[in-house]
């Protein structure tokens, strides 16, 4: 593959982590309703950063989670008291490592590591703390440094810079594909880690490589 890689530059939530895991703890709460709640939850958050980023109207990506949880709450017409809505916001300091990540970013130590998240570093510092991925990565970028979502290509602009490359020295990994087409747009190498066989976006900016999980990235070593 492309040897003009210097870092590989990972997306957190949906690549790495299993923004769904929150679903054991949203159906101990309410019971047989933990798959909505965690889908829509997930849909809510995406589309609040998009609106916010186009509406101008930034905040963080932990206040976008807390309030993407209120409306599915109150749109399934489950009551909630501040400790659970607390409870449920916790999780996300506590997603699932999908269970190759560990072993093949081990094995990606030629080149810099680097994750590049809209999460806000008061969810991501914590959450990549006490995985099991902890001290691997040389930087921890959030889009929060500059308050702008992905796939604005500020946000990927920022990211190069804070890695000091060119945007063909990085290959961006993520599991969104609306992400990886805005890393595609910016000029990046980009892998789509494509874990539930979504068809590619209708965006015109293919990825450079397809793959089930991050396995498929061992290639470029
Ligand atoms: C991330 C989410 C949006 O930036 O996938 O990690």
């Amino acid at each position: 593959m492309s040897t003009s890689i210097k870092a590989y530059v990972f997306d957190v939530y949906g690549t790495l982590f299993d923004v769904y895991s929150v679903k054991k703890v949203c159906e101990d709460l309410y019971p047989g309703k933990g798959e909505e709640i965690s889908v829509l939850w997930r849909q809510k958050q995406l589309e609040y950063s998009f609106l916010r980023q186009l509406m101008g109207h930034y905040t963080t990506f932990y206040q976008v989670t807390k309030d993407s949880l209120r409306f599915s709450l109150e749109k399934l017409h489950l009551p909630f008291s501040p400790k659970q809505e607390q409870q449920l916001i916790e999780e996300y300091r506590r997603l699932s490592l999908h269970p190759e990540v560990k072993n093949v970013v081990e094995q990606l130590s030629d080149k810099q590591r680097a994750v590049f998240s809209n999460g806000s570093r008061d969810m991501l510092e914590p959450l990549i703390h006490q995985s099991a991925i902890s001290g691997t990565f040389d930087a921890i970028i959030s889009v929060d440094d500059i308050k702008q979502y992905k796939p604005t290509p500020a946000s990927y602009f920022h990211a190069m810079k804070a890695l000091k490359l060119e945007r063909d020295e990085v290959l961006f990994i993520s599991s969104n594909g609306w992400d990886i087409s805005g890393a595609r747009a910016f000029g990046f190498k980009t892998a789509w880690i494509n874990r539930s066989s979504q068809p590619n976006e209708h965006l015109d900016l293919q990825p450079h490589a397809t793959y089930n999980d991050l396995t498929g990235i061992l290639e470029w070593l």
